[in-house]
C-alpha cells in the first residue's frame, strides 16, 4: 500500500507525527535584545501550526550569547526568558504540531560584526579574504567540554518550556560540522584526525542529550549528506556517522548539504553566475536535491530519515516517500510566502508549493550600474533577505506581502540585521555598565 503525506509516522521515543510534512528550520531573527524568544516567534509558529504543519522545527537557537549565526537570534544562555518559550512552545503545538528546538553554535560562520574573532575547530578562515567573517581562534579541550554541556543544557530548557524534541544542527558549516570536516578541523587531539574523532562532538552531545532529556524525548540531527567541497566531508563519511548515530538511537535524522562556501542546501553551487539557475530551472529533475543522496544513505540509517532541499510538487513528494525510502519531507522557503500550504497539499488542493521565481530575480533595469556578477551577489542577498522579510512580516502578525520585490527585499533586510544588531550591542553596553 502506497504511503502518503496525511500518513502518521510514530518515532522510536514513542511521539508520533500527525503527517509527513515537517516545516525544516528556518532563523527567524526575532529575539529580543537580550537575546530572548519574544510573543513574535509564538505568534509566527501559531501561523505555521495552523498551516497543517505535521513537525516544526524552530529557527537554530544559539548555546552561547557571545557568538550568533545572526543578531536577531534566540540564545539560551543564562538571559532568562523561560515564560516566553514556554508560551511560544504552546503556540507552535496547536492542533496538534510536534515542535521541537533546532540548537547550533555557528563556529567560524559568525558574522565579524557579532564577533570579529569566531570559535571553530582550527584557524581556518571562511572564504580566506572575505571581510564578513573574521578569523577563528581555535577552541580549547576546556572550551570544547563547555560548549557541549550548553546544548545539552539548552535541550533541557527546551524540553521544560513545552518542546517536544529538539535538533542538533550539524550541517551548513557551522560548529559541529566544522568538526566533521578535514578542511576545517585540522585538530590533531581527540577531537580531530579520523572521523571517529571528528564525530565526537556530534556524538557525545546526542548520548549527553538522551542521557538528560530521557527517552520520550525526540532527538533529531540535521547532517550534511556531503560538504561538496575538495577534502571536506564525504558521502561515504556521511553514510559511517549515520551508522554512529542509529546506535545513539536518534529519532529523525534529516539530510541536507553544503555551507556557506557551498550553499547547495538551497540548490546553489556557490558561484555566482550559477545563483539563478535552480530558480530559473523549476524541472523535476531540479527538484528534492538530495534525495539520491538519502538512497545512499538509507541503508546505513536504522532511523526514520527526513530530506530537505526543493521540494515543491505533491508529485516528488510522493514518489520520495514510496520509492525513495524517505519518511518526511522537510520545506523551508514556500512556507515562507504559504505558510498555509501544507494544508492544501494534504487536502489535495495544491499539487505544487510556490517558488516565488519572479520575486526572486534582480532584473538588469532594477540594478543598471552593476555587472552580472554584482548583480547575482545582490541578488543572493535579496533571495535570502525575501525569505526573511516573509518570516518578520508573520512574527508582526501580517500575512507575506508576495508583491516586495528582491531588490526591496534585500534592502529592507540589510536595514533589519543592522537595526537589529544595533540594540542588542546597546543591550550589551548596558548590561556591562550595571
Ligand atoms: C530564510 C532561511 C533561513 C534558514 N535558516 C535555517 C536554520 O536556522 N537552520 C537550518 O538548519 N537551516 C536553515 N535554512 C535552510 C532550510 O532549513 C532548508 O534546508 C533549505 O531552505 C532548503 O529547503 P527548501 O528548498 O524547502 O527551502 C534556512 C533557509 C532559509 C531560506
Amino acid at each position: 500500500m502506497s504511503i502518503s503525506l496525511s500518513d502518521p509516522l510514530e518515532l522510536p521515543c514513542g511521539i508520533t507525527l500527525p503527517n509527513r510534512l515537517c516545516k525544516a528550520a528556518m532563523t527567524e531573527g526575532l529575539a529580543d535584545p537580550q537575546l530572548r524568544a519574544t510573543e513574535k516567534h509564538a505568534r509566527l509558529y501559531r501561523r505555521w501550526a495552523e498551516g497543517g504543519i505535521g513537525l516544526s522545527l524552530t529557527g537554530n537557537v544559539q548555546v552561547d550569547h557571545r557568538h550568533l549565526e545572526r543578531p536577531g537570534n534566540v540564545a539560551i544562555d543564562g538571559n532568562g526568558g523561560l515564560d516566553v518559550l514556554k508560551t511560544y512552545a504552546e503556540a507552535g503545538k496547536t492542533g496538534g504540531t510536534e515542535l521541537w528546538m533546532q540548537i547550533n553554535h555557528p563556529g567560524r560562520q559568525e558574522p565579524a560584526s557579532i564577533s570579529p574573532n569566531p570559535r571553530a575547530p582550527s584557524d581556518v578562515q571562511l572564504g580566506s579574504n572575505d571581510k564578513a567573517f573574521g578569523k577563528p581562534i581555535p577552541l580549547t579541550g576546556d572550551e570544547i567540554e563547555e560548549i557541549i554541556e550548553k546544548f545539552i543544557h539548552v535541550s533541557e530548557t527546551a524540553k521544560a518550556a513545552g518542546f517536544t524534541g529538539m535538533q542538533m544542527h550539524s550541517a551548513h558549516g557551522y560548529l559541529s560540522s566544522e568538526f566533521l570536516s578535514p578542511v576545517v578541523n585540522r585538530r590533531t587531539d581527540q577531537w580531530g584526525g579520523s572521523l571517529e574523532n571528528r564525530a565526537r562532538f556530534l556524538l557525545t552531545i546526542v548520548r549527553g542529550v538522551r542521557e538528560a532529556c530521557g527517552r520520550d524525548f525526540a532527538i533529531s540531527v540535521k547532517l550534511n549528506s556531503s560538504d561538496f567541497q575538495q577534502g571536506a566531508f564525504t558521502l561515504e563519511e556521511c553514510q559511517q556517522v549515520v551508522s554512529w548515530l542509529g546506535e545513539a538511537g536518534i529519532d529523525l535524522l534529516e539530510i541536507s548539504g553544503g555551507t556557506y562556501e557551498q550553499p547547495m542546501m538551497v540548490g546553489n553551487k556557490g558561484n555566482a553566475k550559477t545563483w539563478q539557475d535552480p530558480l530559473r530551472d523549476s524541472t523535476k529533475a531540479r527538484e528534492a536535491y538530495f534525495v539520491d543522496y538519502a538512497k545512499a544513505i538509507r541503508p546505513a540509517a536504522t532511523m526514520p530519515l527526513m530530506v530537505t532541499g526543493g521540494f515543491r510538487s505533491r508529485e516528488v513528494m510522493e514518489a520520495a516517500l514510496n520509492e525513495g525510502g524517505i519518511d518526511v519531507i522537510g520545506l523551508a522557503r514556500p512556507l515562507c510566502g504559504d505558510p498555509d500550504g501544507p494544508a492544501k497539499l494534504l487536502a489535495g488542493e495544491l499539487d505544487a508549493l510556490p517558488a516565488y521565481e519572479n520575486q526572486l530575480l534582480v532584473a538588469e533595469a532594477d540594478a543598471p550600474d552593476m555587472n552580472p556578477i554584482q548583480r547575482a551577489m545582490l541578488q543572493g542577498h535579496g533571495q535570502q533577505g525575501w525569505f526573511c522579510m516573509k518570516i518578520i512580516e508573520m512574527g508582526e502578525g501580517k500575512e507575506p506581502d508576495l508583491s516586495m520585490t528582491c531588490l526591496e527585499a534585500a534592502k529592507a533586510y540589510h536595514a533589519n540585521e543592522a537595526a537589529t544588531n544595533a540594540r542588542r550591542i546597546e543591550a550589551l553596553g548596558a548590561a556591562a555598565a550595571e
